[in-house]
């Protein structure tokens, strides 16, 4: 069991952002990596749809025989890791918004805190709640949460335009709202924004901490492996990644270099629905 790889899927390329952070934590795991190029992005599309996709996309990787599974995409953890969580009793299954939320409310001072996600996530309200859970736990609450959609940052980030001009106004209007209002946290809630944190950062100024939900996922990843008694250790040499996507096996080979630091090997076509 423990030498089952971790599976994780996003809804295209952003996810790699999650698996970086795994690599980087968790470099004796196995990883099997799904990105649903053929139906990205999942960020406008209804939650009916999305739970849809991530049952097939969970599905697809419990037939590569994985040990649990990391949703990577924040708008299918927001709006699908309940149900998957039911529909798949017994299978860890770790979402971006739990970590993303708990980071959030460990890294506040002064309890404001501004999320920013796709359009779907941000409809969905799974941060707020999720922040809220977690500042109750510590019989608190928090002074504000403040939520604001980004809808262009991810074909903006796809494009390679993470650090130009026309990214660094569509961010200004973006962080507008947020930047008067006194936040001192700010949650990266979505898969493509962290390659955008030096223009986020450059806008939201030195006392707003950004807080990415992927690092955060790795870091609870680590512990449940941990204590689920399910690592893998050193033995055996390092761990390895299978990379699939739904569709244009190429696109995903070329933008994965912006976000991994490097390509990918073992990059194949899932057919999701199917037998494998
Ligand atoms: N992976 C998605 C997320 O983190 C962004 C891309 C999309 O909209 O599918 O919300």
């Amino acid at each position: 069991m423990n030498a089952l790889p971790i599976g994780i899927f996003d809804s295209g390329v952003g996810g790699l952002t999650v698996l970086r952070e795994l690599r980087r934590l968790l470099p004796d795991e196995h990883l099997v990596y799904l990105g649903d190029t053929a139906r990205v992005p999942y960020g406008n599309k209804s939650r009916a749809t999305v739970s849809r996709y991530a049952e097939e996309d969970v599905q697809f990787l419990l037939s590569r025989g994985v040990k649990m599974i990391v949703i990577a995409c924040n708008t299918a953890s927001a709006i699908a890791a309940p149900q998957l969580r039911e529909q798949f009793p017994g299978l860890p299954i770790l979402g971006m918004i739990g970590p993303g939320s708990r980071a959030a409310r460990a890294a506040t001072r002064n309890g404001r805190i501004g999320v920013i996600a796709t359009a779907a996530t941000i409809g969905s309200g799974a941060y707020g709640t999720r922040i809220r859970e977690s500042f109750a736990e510590n019989g608190a609450a928090p002074a504000e949460i403040l939520a604001q959609a980004c809808p262009l940052f991810v074909p903006l980030v796809e494009e390679g335009e993470t650090s130009s001009e026309i990214t660094r106004l569509v961010a200004e209007k973006y962080l507008a709202p947020l930047r008067g209002a006194g936040i001192d946290t700010l949650v990266l809630g979505c898969t493509h924004y962290p390659l955008l944190k030096e223009v986020i950062a450059a806008i939201m100024g030195e006392g707003v901490a950004l807080v990415d939900s992927g690092e955060a996922a790795a870091v609870e990843t680590a512990a449940l492996l941990a204590e689920r008694g399910l690592l893998r250790g050193p033995q055996g040499g390092p761990g390895g990644a299978q990379f699939y996507v739904t569709d244009a096996a190429a696109r995903f080979h070329a933008i994965a270099e912006s976000f991994l630091g490097h390509g990918v090997d073992h990059l194949s076509l899932a057919e999701l629905g199917a037998a494998p």
